[in-house]
């Protein structure tokens, strides 16, 4: 029988790259956003090139629409083997212009929503002997630039989130990693200028299969003393001094 993987925000950038690599690595996936359109588009030409696809339209904010991607997803495939935890939003304001409400939706988007599908994928994969999930946080959650306190605090609350349910399921032999991508550009390649990439020590800037190989890395069962670490995946921006002299 296929693995299965559930790949949330997968209709579109980084996330449509890891579906597609799951499902050239043999796995039946399940493509979770709240973008139809090309979340059925991709659906459809994983198909058409023969592999296992299906479409479920979640938004990872709503609990219960993570129970029911969970449940469509045992129903149709019957296991679950790797979810990669994918779905995010990005909104820089100013502290003093960030709502309540403003401050919940990035928060129950990119941390909550992470957490409720783990731990409702987690008995399911148990049942097949366990599983690996992926966070994807952000370099964001390691250091900042002005006006981002709900997207920091929420990519940083993936990092604890990731060793906390990396041990919680230990025992259940489902593994809990973290990758902290830095400028992934899901956009067109070709329009960036030169010093986008002479600026990175790597000399370019990564694109979202840069993050999908190590999707396939991370949740691969040889990979299996590799636990509740946090990966990061930024041409090693994060590693260079910037002060001016
Ligand atoms: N691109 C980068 O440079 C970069 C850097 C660091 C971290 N990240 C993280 O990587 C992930 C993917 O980023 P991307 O650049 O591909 O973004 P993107 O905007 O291109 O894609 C995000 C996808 O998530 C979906 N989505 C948004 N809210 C959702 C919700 N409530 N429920 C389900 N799906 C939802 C969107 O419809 C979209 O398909 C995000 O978590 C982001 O924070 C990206």
């Amino acid at each position: 029988m296929k693995k299965t993987a559930i790949v949330t925000g997968a209709a579109n950038g980084i996330g449509r790259a890891v579906a597609t690599a799951c499902a050239a690595n043999g796995f039946s996936v399940v493509i979770a956003d709240i973008d139809a359109e090309n979340g059925q588009h991709l659906q459809d030409r994983l198909l058409n090139e023969g592999f296992d696809a299906m479409f479920v339209k979640c938004d990872v904010s709503d609990p219960e629409a993570i129970t029911g991607l969970v449940k469509t997803a045992a129903d149709r495939y019957g296991r679950i083997d790797v979810v990669i935890n994918n779905a995010g939003i990005s909104e820089f304001t100013p502290p003093d212009e960030l709502t309540v409400a403003g401050w919940d939706r990035i928060l129950n988007t990119n941390l909550r929503g992470a957490f409720l599908l783990t731990r409702e994928a987690a008995p399911v994969m148990k049942k097949n002997g366990g599983g690996a999930v992926v966070n994807i946080a952000s370099t964001r959650a390691l250091m900042s630039e002005k006006n981002s306190e709900a997207y920091a605090a929420s990519k940083g609350g993936l990092l604890a989130l990731t060793h906390a349910l990396a041990l919680s399921y230990a025992d259940d032999h489902i593994r809990v990693n973290c990758i902290s991508p830095g400028w992934i550009h899901t956009g067109d390649y070709s329009k960036l200028r030169e010093i986008d990439h002479t600026q990175h020590p790597s000399g370019r800037v990564g694109k979202p299969e840069d993050i999908a190989r190590a999707c396939l890395f991370l949740t691969h069962p040889d990979n299996g003393f590799i636990n509740g670490e946090n990966l990061v995946i930024d041409g090693g921006m994060t590693r260079k001094m910037i002060y001016q002299y």
